[in-house]
C-alpha cells in the first residue's frame, strides 16, 4: 500500500483539526491505516522547546513534514493538520511530499468561532504573533482541494476531500493494490 500526506493548512478555528479527525475516522472504516499530525498535539509532544516566531513555526513544521514523510514510506496516509502560513514552507512541504488540502475559512467566521479564545487575547494584546491577527496568513494560490466551512457541514468537507483523493488515484489505486495483493497479484 502507498502511503501519502494530506495537508490541511488554515486559520486558527478553521476546522482543520476538526476535519482532519473526521477525515481519519472515515479512512479507517474504509480500511485504509492513516495517522493523524495535529499541530498543537504534536507541537506539545514534539516541539515544547520552540515558540510561535516565523523561525519557531518552520522548524516544528519541518520535523512535522520529517516523520509524515516517514509514515508515508511505510505505506500510511498522514494527514497533517498545521496553519502553515507560509506560502515558501508550503512549497517545500510539497517539494518533501505530496498533497495539500486546504481548510479555507474567512477570518470574520474564525475570530467568531475562537474556539481556543486565541484571537480575543491577542486582539487584546494578550498575545503575540497571532496568525491573522498580527501574523501573516498566505493563502495557498494552486491546492488540489478548497473546502469552505462557513458554508459546508464537517460531513461535506470531508466528503469532498474523499472525492478529490478518489479522483486523483490514491485512494482508487491503494484499493486496487490491496484487491491485488490479497489475491496474491502484488
Ligand atoms: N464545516 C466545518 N468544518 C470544521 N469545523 C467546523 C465546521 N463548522 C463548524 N465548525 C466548528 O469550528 C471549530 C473549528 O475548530 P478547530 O479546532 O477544528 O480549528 P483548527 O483549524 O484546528 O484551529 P487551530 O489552528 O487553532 O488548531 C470547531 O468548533 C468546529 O466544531
Ligand atoms: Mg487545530
Amino acid at each position: 500500500m502507498k502511503g501519502f500526506t494530506i495537508w490541511l493548512t488554515g486559520l486558527s478555528g478553521s476546522g482543520k483539526t476538526t476535519i482532519a479527525k473526521e477525515l481519519q475516522n472515515k479512512l479507517l472504516m474504509l480500511g485504509y491505516k492513516a495517522e493523524l499530525l495535529d499541530g498543537d498535539d504534536v507541537r506539545r509532544n514534539l516541539s515544547p522547546d520552540l515558540g510561535f516566531s516565523k523561525q519557531d513555526r518552520e522548524m516544528h513544521a519541518k520535523r512535522v513534514v520529517y516523520i509524515s514523510k516517514l509514515l508515508a514510506r511505510n505505506g500510511i496516509i498522514s494527514i497533517v493538520s498545521l496553519i502553515s502560513p507560509y506560502r515558501a514552507f508550503r512549497a517545500y512541504a510539497r517539494e518533501e511530499l505530496k498533497d495539500f488540502v486546504d481548510v479555507k475559512c474567512s477570518i470574520d467566521t474564525c475570530i467568531k468561532r475562537d474556539p481556543k479564545g486565541l484571537y480575543r487575547k491577542a486582539l487584546n494584546g494578550e498575545i503575540q504573533d497571532m496568525t491573522g491577527i498580527q501574523d501573516p496568513y498566505e493563502e495557498p494560490l494552486n491546492p488540489e482541494v478548497t473546502v469552505d466551512t462557513d458554508r459546508q457541514s464537517i460531513d461535506e468537507c470531508v466528503d469532498t476531500i474523499l472525492a478529490r483523493l478518489h479522483q486523483l488515484g490514491y485512494i482508487n489505486t491503494l484499493i486496487e493494490e490491496r484487491s491485488n495483493a490479497k489475491q496474491g497479484k502484488e
